[in-house]
């Protein structure tokens, strides 16, 4: 028999951060470094105004673009954040969560043989979801030289008739880099010269450290060729709740909303009014969450570089990202050692892009004890290994 699998699909190899969850999964007393989402529940507002909407027989579909108090407090909460303004009418959609967000930006906006720039290591769906689209990932390296920020002339290097977009997503997965704004103006000055639309993922906005995230539609010409891609999963420890948005110029927005409304309908009810007390009330649990990460950001970083694995200082997310160059061992090779001998999950760096290689992603979405255990593991181990 044929296959049946269609050659877009089957061009695209499994993700490769499962695979450490796995056999993690099937080891006793293993700390895990590898998760990439917070160990904190849901603030306790935000859980009771899903469980309250649900009573209250809230088990409907929504309006295709989300429940419009929704948009409109996302609409005042970008305006407050960032100062700049979306028509909760026509420019905003509330999606399952960014990873629809991206699937129907992309979606959208791709042709076939449409070329993407995209600046690795980064989260895996994003060259995936391209290809998906019919396009063309355009791969390009960042380097810890320069903090894994992607340049300006990166970016133009990469350009090429056939160049549609550029997907950037900061702060970064699995780095914790934020871009300067002085950096995202030169990807700005690229994307106006050349014509291009940006893609910016923001979900992890409000984790920063010691520096102001800048909203790339914010920057001077940049709101009317950006999609801009946000969600609650991170900042508000939402992730099963499955709940994203995308705010872009309406003839863009209408695009996407075309194709969410086909594909999807309306995110999920429950998820949305969750989201809007998240808006409504969610700010000091942001805060308190943010701190506790910030704590742990400077124990993980310093402990690491204390133990040669240099470690560049991430500035959002929840990410530190050591090299492993001191081990002598590839990034595949010390992770699946470091799991079998410590019993400490990371992710090998080469999993978000070979930029990564060298590398391994250090999650600190995990409890400050486990954290200080972990940093001794790796003690004992780099004693072995160093
Ligand atoms: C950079 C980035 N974008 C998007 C997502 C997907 O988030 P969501 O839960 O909103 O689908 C993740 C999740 O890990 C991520 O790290």
């Amino acid at each position: 028999m044929r296959t049946f699998v269609s050659r877009r699909v089957a061009a695209v190899p499994p993700s490769g951060i499962r695979r450490f969850f796995d056999i993690a999964a099937t080891m006793k007393d293993v700390i895990s470094l590898g998760i990439g989402e917070p160990d904190f529940v849901t603030p306790e507002p935000i859980l009771k105004a899903g469980v309250e909407s649900l009573l209250r027989g809230e088990t409907h579909y929504t309006s295709n673009s989300g429940i419009f108090e929704l948009r409109q407090a996302l609409s005042d909460h970008l305006s407050r954040l960032y100062g700049v303004r979306y028509d909760p009418e026509t420019e905003l959609l509330i999606s399952v969560g960014v990873s629809e967000a991206l699937y129907l930006a992309l979606t959208a906006v791709v042709d076939p043989g449409d070329e993407v720039i995209v600046p690795q290591p980064c989260f895996v769906a994003y060259a995936p979801e391209v290809v998906f689209a019919g396009g063309q990932p355009i791969i390009i390296p960042t380097y810890v030289v320069n903090e894994f920020q992607v340049t300006g002339d990166a970016v133009e290097a990469a350009v090429t008739p056939r160049t549609k977009a550029i997907l950037i997503g900061y702060p970064n997965n699995p780095t914790g880099a934020v871009m300067t704004r002085e950096r995202l103006l030169e990807i700005a000055d690229v994307a106006e010269r050349h014509d291009l639309l940006v893609i910016s993922d923001e979900i992890y906005d409000r984790l920063v450290y010691g520096i102001t995230q800048t909203c790339f539609p914010s920057l001077p010409g940049m709101r009317e060729r950006t999609i801009l891609l946000g969600g609650f999963s991170k900042d508000y420890a939402m992730t099963g709740w499955r709940v994203g948005y995308a705010a872009a110029p309406a003839e863009l927005l209408a695009a996407m909303r075309k194709v969410h409304q086909y594909t999807i309908m309306s995110a999920p009810t429950t998820a949305q009014m969750a989201a809007l007390t998240a808006l409504k009330q969610g700010e000091e649990y942001v805060e308190a969450m943010r701190a506790e990460y910030d704590l742990r950001r400077r124990t993980i970083v310093n402990g690491l570089n204390q133990l040669g694995l240099d470690c560049f200082e991430p500035r959002g997310a929840f990410y530190a990202f050591p090299s492993i160059a001191r081990s002598g061992m590839d990034d595949e090779t010390f992770a699946q050692k470091l799991l079998e001998e410590e019993r400490v999950a990371v992710v090998p760096g080469s999993a978000f892009g070979e930029s990564g290689a060298g590398f391994v992603r250090c999650s600190y979405a995990t409890a400050l004890p486990k954290i200080e255990e972990a940093l001794n593991r790796l003690e004992r181990f780099m004693r072995r290994h160093g």
